[in-house]
């Protein structure tokens, strides 16, 4: 589906806070509560911080277990079957509790329910589901939630537009870490992903926009900003020379404060040497980068669309440990590509070992409907996938336990996140590169930079103590 793209004009905005005042009305000296359940990546957790902030906004108090709700949202996903499957099964739960409760309201939005063939199942299977909406309606909220408490049911399928939406309110998870969306949808159509298609074109929010919501958070307290999009490289095309993600990040750092920025995702065919610079002289930017490699071999490289080989990879990635020597690295495989020979998988695996990398995340291969490399032929069974998965992990855990001694002995700024937990006597917090640490301190230090002497490294952790 082709998508233009779309900024949602204050008019509309108006009519949308009409609605909610509406809501607000009928829930008026009721103790509404709202749940919203969330599946998926850091783009579906910023678009549910949105959710509850409109549901705030009208009156909700916000819980996390569904069985108290009268409103349930379940933002879903759909980049692995996987994920749908569970956001599928969760739903047929909600039967019972629309049984005990009939004046419960239930929407289903995002990825999976943005695909026609999804969007239908709910439709005819699931008659209790009051509301259904595509990502591009996440700002109607008030109005599709009016409907539902007066009218039917409802049916908001995407329709091709690429929409940018400013003002919608945030109620954010954390008060230390913030999301921040920069830009939405994607152009890349990597054979195997189902984004595109479920997204919508890429298309970037204006820069002045997005300072002013990060001097806000910086205000507010927030230590740790996350810059989102698909690919945040390509962020600002449309607006030219203006400012592109280099020039982004060089006016968030230069907002007054004691902050972090992270940022991610970042497609190797897109980042540039100047994002590179940029980063390496700006204190303030998180050492780490997430660089999906997808896989070594250059061959399914290709059959991915991924317009990139291995060698560009590895150029992009020695500039980088040039320019920042201690940089974390982190990345993205898919397991079990159609087609994917012995030799394939092994080129991935020499390619873990020779970019060491501090973590990785791994995914077997999911076929998605509608995308090229679901009608490719020779699909690799579950079980050689399965197989391969194994050995994978196997590599990448010695590696990242060797990286994570090498840690041992060095003071690492940590922003606490409170008490571990796996280990609540424990606190936690993750490093500039991103690395769980756990250490012995006082809670009172959540929220805060904390210097932390590292005197163990274990592949899934660092473990050390406070020195400051
Ligand atoms: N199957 C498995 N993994 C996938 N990803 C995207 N689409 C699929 C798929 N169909 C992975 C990619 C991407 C990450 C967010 O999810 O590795 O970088
Ligand atoms: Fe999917 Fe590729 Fe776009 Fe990432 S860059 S969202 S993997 S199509």
């Amino acid at each position: 589906m082709e998508t233009k793209k779309r900024v949602i004009t204050e008019e509309e905005r108006e009519a949308q806070r009409v609605f909610a005042r509406q809501v607000a009305e009928r829930i008026a000296g009721k103790e509404q509560k709202a749940c919203v359940v969330t599946y998926g990546c850091q783009q579906n957790e910023a678009d549910s911080e949105r959710l509850a902030g409109e549901l705030v906004a009208m009156g909700y108090t916000m819980v996390s277990s569904e069985k108290e709700a009268d409103v349930i949202l379940v933002n879903t996903c759909a980049v692995r079957e996987h994920a749908e499957l569970r956001a599928l099964s969760i739903t047929g739960g909600y039967k019972h509790l629309k049984e005990k409760n009939p004046d419960l309201i239930i929407g289903i939005c995002g990825c999976m329910v943005s695909q026609v063939v999804r969007s239908e199942t709910i439709k005819h299977s699931y008659p209790y589901v009051d509301f259904v909406f595509g990502t591009e309606h996440l700002w109607r909220l008030p109005e599709m939630l009016y409907a539902a408490m007066v009218g039917g049911r409802g049916f908001y399928p995407n329709v091709g537009e690429a929409v940018v939406c400013e003002g919608v309110p945030v109620h954010r998870e954390s008060s230390f870490r913030a999301w921040v969306s920069i830009m939405y949808g994607c152009n890349n159509f990597c054979t195997y992903c189902i984004v595109p298609y479920v997204r919508g074109r890429e298309r970037s929010r204006r820069p002045e926009d997005i300072l002013s919501e990060v001097n806000e958070l910086v205000r507010d307290g927030y230590r740790e900003i996350t810059l989102l999009g698909q690919n945040v490289n390509s962020y600002g095309k449309e607006f030219g020379d203006e400012c592109d993600f280099a020039d982004l990040l060089d006016r968030i750092c230069a907002i007054p404060g004691d902050f972090i920025v992270r940022f991610m995702t970042s497609h190797p065919k897109d980042a540039s040497r100047k994002l590179i610079d940029t980063m390496a002289r700006n204190p303030k930017v998180a050492k780490h980068f997430h660089l999906p490699l997808q896989s070594g071999s250059d061959r399914l490289l290709g059959e991915m669309n991924r317009h990139y080989d291995t060698d560009t990879y590895r150029e992009l990635v020695s500039y980088m440990r040039e320019k920042m020597p201690d940089i974390s690295l982190t990345t993205d495989i898919i397991i079990g590509f159609p087609g994917e020979t012995e030799e394939d998988f092994a080129d991935t695996l020499s390619m873990l070992s020779e970019m060491k990398y501090d973590m990785l995340f791994s995914f077997l291969y999911s076929k998605r409907e509608g995308t090229p490399a679901a009608r490719m032929e020779n699909q690799i069974p579950e079980s050689v996938k399965a197989e391969r998965m194994t050995r994978l992990l196997a590599l990448q855990e010695k590696i990242a336990e060797e990286k994570s001694k090498k840690e041992v002995g060095k003071v690492l700024r940590v922003l606490c996140e409170g008490e571990s937990k796996n280990n609540p006597s424990k606190l936690t917090g993750r490093t500039e590169g991103n690395k769980i640490v756990l250490f012995d301190g006082d809670i009172a230090r959540k929220g805060t930079f904390v210097k932390v002497k590292i005197t163990e490294g274990a592949a899934f952790a660092l473990y050390g103590e406070i020195v400051d």
